[in-house]
């Protein structure tokens, strides 16, 4: 049972073009906008992953109402990968190479770890997974980690954040109709904390080669960075270590952990009620 049973997630496709994003699209910092797109670069074929983990376990599930969040999840998932591709036609555009970057992180995950991994294991790096994804998400809707982002690029993020707040629990639901161990809870948090911080950390440095930046100029622009956020007493000054990684663990390994402890459907309602005034998402669209 979860402590807030919701709705069937919606999936919404977002009306946002990306043509006008400039380079420098995060705080005007190439090694800020380069930590943001390698995360950015993982999407797609991560959600993709997500959801053939879940889907594996389909016919397992005789709760019609998991049944019915798991279709939504699905929706939802696949739309985040279709735009976050669509942003990376502009990446193309500004001269970065992302197939080059993708080919063997894509070739090692999915090629090499997702075949020798049984699907129990799997499922419970999605769980992990999605726990992180729901942390940055609360961070980029409650705490501002957006303030510094080109106005379409934070559409895009929190539309996807939002979404990533409706069906948190879905991945992790599953789970635990299927498999509820919390030893492989466990292993899917450590193997699922290893692969997001490998393939985050070189397809950040990927980009940031070819946009001709080393790694230490890197480090120095970001803690100037940190500094000035720490003196506004911005939660951005806090590393992502720190603030996405070690925090992500912490309440993952409770026991009685359930992404539902904390609610988030004022933030959540909110956002939509935004989104859906700016244009981005909406009752049209939706329709279509
Ligand atoms: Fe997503
Ligand atoms: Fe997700």
């Amino acid at each position: 049972m979860t402590e807030h049973p919701a709705s069937a997630p919606t999936p919404r496709t977002p009306r946002l073009g990306f043509s006008g994003v400039p380079k420098r699209w995060f705080a005007g910092s190439t090694a800020a906008t380069h930590v943001a797109n390698g995360v950015n670069l993982l999407f797609p074929a991560g959600e993709r992953f997500f959801v053939r983990s879940v889907k594996h376990y389909l016919d397992q599930l005789d709760d019609p109402e998991l049944v019915a969040q798991v279709r939504g999840f699905f929706g939802q998932e696949g739309r985040h990968a279709q735009a976050h591709e669509r942003f990376f036609d502009t990446l193309r555009e500004q001269g970065y190479d992302v197939d080059a970057i993708l080919e063997p992180i894509e070739e090692l995950a999915y090629g090499v770890v997702e075949k020798r991994s049984p699907p129990a294991l799997r499922l419970a790096v999605t769980v992990a997974l999605e726990h992180f994804t729901a942390i940055m998400a609360e961070d980029a809707l409650c705490a501002d980690d957006l303030a510094g982002a080109h106005p379409v690029m934070k559409q895009l993020l929190e539309w996807h954040a939002l979404e990533e707040l409706e069906h948190k629990a879905v991945a992790f639901d599953v789970l635990k109709a299927v498999h509820p161990s919390y030893a492989l809870r466990v292993a899917g948090m450590a193997l699922g904390t290893a692969l997001l911080g490998t393939f985050w950390i070189q397809a950040t440095r990927a980009l940031l080669v070819q946009d001709g930046m080393t790694w230490r100029d890197a480090v120095r622009e970001l803690g100037t960075l940190r500094k000035q956020a720490e003196r506004t007493g911005a939660h951005m000054s806090k590393p992502i270590v720190t603030r996405v990684f070690l925090r992500g663990i912490r309440e993952y390994l409770r026991p009685g952990f359930h992404p539902n402890d904390k609610d988030h459907r004022r933030v959540v309602e909110a956002t939509l009620a935004r989104l859906t005034a700016e244009g981005v998402v909406g009752a049209l669209e939706e329709a279509a």
